[in-house]
């Protein structure tokens, strides 16, 4: 029987609890499927860690990842360790240095969820939001100078390469192309901010010249804030930079109903490196440890890595699950429910396993 080797990252606060239920979804998938098996690693890799070793992993940590298939990861960062600290420390140095440059997260209004949009159906609410995931506005150039001098100066650089920018434009065009309406929206600000984001919308032209099938347009990330809360079935791929698109998708989470049931993968599309799937949330540390968190974002990343892994039946029914769940009513306190982490997790392994 072939072996997938996973690596977990749990991380932070509700991570544990929620990598906990993505893992036995997975696992019921590969009971269900019967031609392979998942063998996970855990790694303790936190801000705990941080704590007692003075790092958030080892220095040899993306060398042992880089023999995985895949990395499952929960959330990085908990109010013990500065958050620059904790996130330079892990999350972000896997995303670059296996060059995971998409940032894949949908936006799915599911059965079940009531959206704060008003007279939001389930369904009317799907598109997808295309984040580059390696440089731009994250790109760690920059500095400090004269610290705590009334000369202090403080620089970040925004980063846009030729080479990043194309090829993140290419990949949601390429998966636009795939979507009924054919419709690409780019995030832009070339209006107030005049280098990198006219560069940005002169690459998205070029490209969208080369996708004649696609309809394509810019909008500038102000009004497209607002559009995603007016008229969000209007869109099908939204491609976005580094933070455009985290700000976008934590709106996404919130017009899906809640930032526990949004979903990411973290892509090499190239596959020369494992890539990494976490929920878009973070380390909840309000709610953490008691067992409430939605697992649901996690199950959702759980369906996107076995897509990736070639297994688009298996990912099908994950998200018919997680549907199935939610319609029974099924449901954690973010969403108006009483579930817990664990019944959530219970419910979609027994509508996976009825769906066989
Ligand atoms: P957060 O996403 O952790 O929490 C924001 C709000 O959403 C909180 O009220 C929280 O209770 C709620 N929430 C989050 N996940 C939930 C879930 N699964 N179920 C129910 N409710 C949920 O964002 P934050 O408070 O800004 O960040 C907390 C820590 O997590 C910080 O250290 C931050 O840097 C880190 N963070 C990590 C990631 C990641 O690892 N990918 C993402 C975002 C934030
Ligand atoms: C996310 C998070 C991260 C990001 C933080 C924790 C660095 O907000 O995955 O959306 O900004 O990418
Ligand atoms: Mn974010």
């Amino acid at each position: 029987m072939d072996t997938i080797d996973v690596a977990v990252i749990p991380g932070d606060g509700v991570g544990e609890e929620v990598t906990a239920e993505g893992v036995r979804v997975l696992e019921a998938a590969a009971r269900l499927d019967g031609g392979f098996r998942f063998a996970f690693r855990t790694f303790p890799w936190s801000c705990a860690y941080y704590l007692e070793h003075g790092r958030m992993m080892p220095e040899d940590g993306l060398r042992t990842l880089a023999d995985f298939a895949a990395i499952f990861l929960g959330a990085v960062g908990y109010p013990t360790v500065p958050d620059h600290i904790s996130l330079w420390g892990l999350l972000l140095p896997i995303r670059r240095g296996f060059d995971q440059y998409v940032n894949l997260r949908p936006v799915e209004l599911m059965p079940g969820v009531t959206s704060p949009l008003r007279d939001r159906e389930s369904g009317s609410i799907r598109f997808v939001v295309i984040r580059e995931n390696t440089e731009g506005e994250y790109s760690n150039s920059g500095g400090r100078l004269h610290t705590g001098t009334p000369y202090e100066v403080v620089v970040q650089n925004t980063v846009f390469t030729r080479m990043g920018t194309e090829r993140i434009i290419r990949y949601a065009m390429e998966l636009a192309e795939r979507w009924p309406r054919r419709r690409i929206t780019g995030a832009t600000k070339s209006n107030g901010i005049n280098h990198t984001m006219p560069f940005w919308d002169e690459v998205f032209r070029a490209e969208a010249e080369r996708h004649p099938s696609l309809s394509a347009q810019l909008v500038h990330i102000d009004a497209l804030c607002a559009f995603f809360v007016t008229r969000p079935d209007q869109f099908d791929v939204v491609v976005a930079s580094n933070l455009f698109g985290d700000i976008l998708t934590d709106l996404g989470a919130a017009i899906q109903g809640s930032i526990g049931v949004a979903a990411s993968a973290n892509l090499d599309p190239e596959r020369r490196h494992p890539s990494m799937f976490e929920a878009v949330h973070g380390s909840a540390p309000d709610i953490a440890g008691q067992g409430i968190a939605n697992p649901v974002g996690q199950i959702m990343s759980a369906r996107l890595m076995l897509e990736h892994l070639g297994k688009p039946q298996l990912a099908e029914a994950v998200g018919q699950a997680v549907r199935a769940t939610l319609a029974a009513g099924v449901r954690t306190r973010d969403l108006g429910g009483s579930a817990t982490t664990r019944e959530v997790g219970d419910a979609v392994v027994a509508a996976l396993e009825r769906g066989r």
